[in-house]
């Protein structure tokens, strides 16, 4: 994780809501010397347990090598991969783009989703549970691989298992 990539799809605009007031009052200013203090004396773990799941995977970078990792194996998964079958480069590249947003978005992230949803997209498709298990089974590896922590590693396949009733149109295991 080097070089922040381009972010062609994010909308996220950070407004500033922060606005300074003229004056203050020696209440307010207590109140702020008060919070500041406390927020110091907070546990690290505290703290921690306020981040979200995007904060502790990484940010964006991380979201991204995961994303692209994951993809790479579904392509040439000798089952799934036949789902994928005669996209160009660039649809790859908008799935994968697609897909980092999602994710970003889901874990809490400063991102905007570019895909439509999950019924939409995978709807008459026919994907079965088999297939669907194979391509959660690749983002377990590519977790693995990138040394996600257990705690995160499973917030993520939790979000993701939700959208299986989306996706999953065969029953067969
Ligand atoms: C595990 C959860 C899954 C997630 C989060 C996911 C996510 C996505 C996203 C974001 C898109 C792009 C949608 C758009 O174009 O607006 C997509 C498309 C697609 N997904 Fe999934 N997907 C999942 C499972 C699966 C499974 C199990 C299969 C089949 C093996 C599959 C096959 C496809 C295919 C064929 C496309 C269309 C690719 C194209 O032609 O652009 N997906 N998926």
């Amino acid at each position: 994780m080097t070089q922040r990539r381009d972010f062609p799809y994010s909308s996220y605009k950070g407004g500033n809501i922060m606005h300074t007031p003229k004056t203050r009052s020696p209440l307010a200013l207590l109140a702020s010397i008060t919070l500041f203090a406390f927020t110091l004396a907070l546990p690290q773990t505290a703290l921690a347990a306020d981040k979200s799941l995007y904060q502790r995977l990484g940010g964006y970078d991380a979201v991204s090598a995961v994303v692209d990792d994951f993809a790479a194996k579904l392509f040439v998964d000798p089952v799934v991969g036949k789902r994928f079958f005669g996209m160009s480069d660039d649809s790859r590249e908008g799935f994968r783009q697609k897909n980092k947003n999602l994710v970003c978005k889901v874990t809490g992230g400063p991102c905007k989703v570019i895909s439509r949803s999950a019924k939409v997209t995978h709807g008459g498709l026919g994907i079965k549970a088999s297939e669907f298990n194979i391509v959660v089974q690749h983002l377990v590896d590519t977790l693995n691989k990138f040394n996600v922590p257990d705690k995160e590693h499973k917030e993520l396949l939790a979000i993701i298992g939700s959208l299986r009733p989306d996706i999953v149109e065969v029953e067969d295991e």
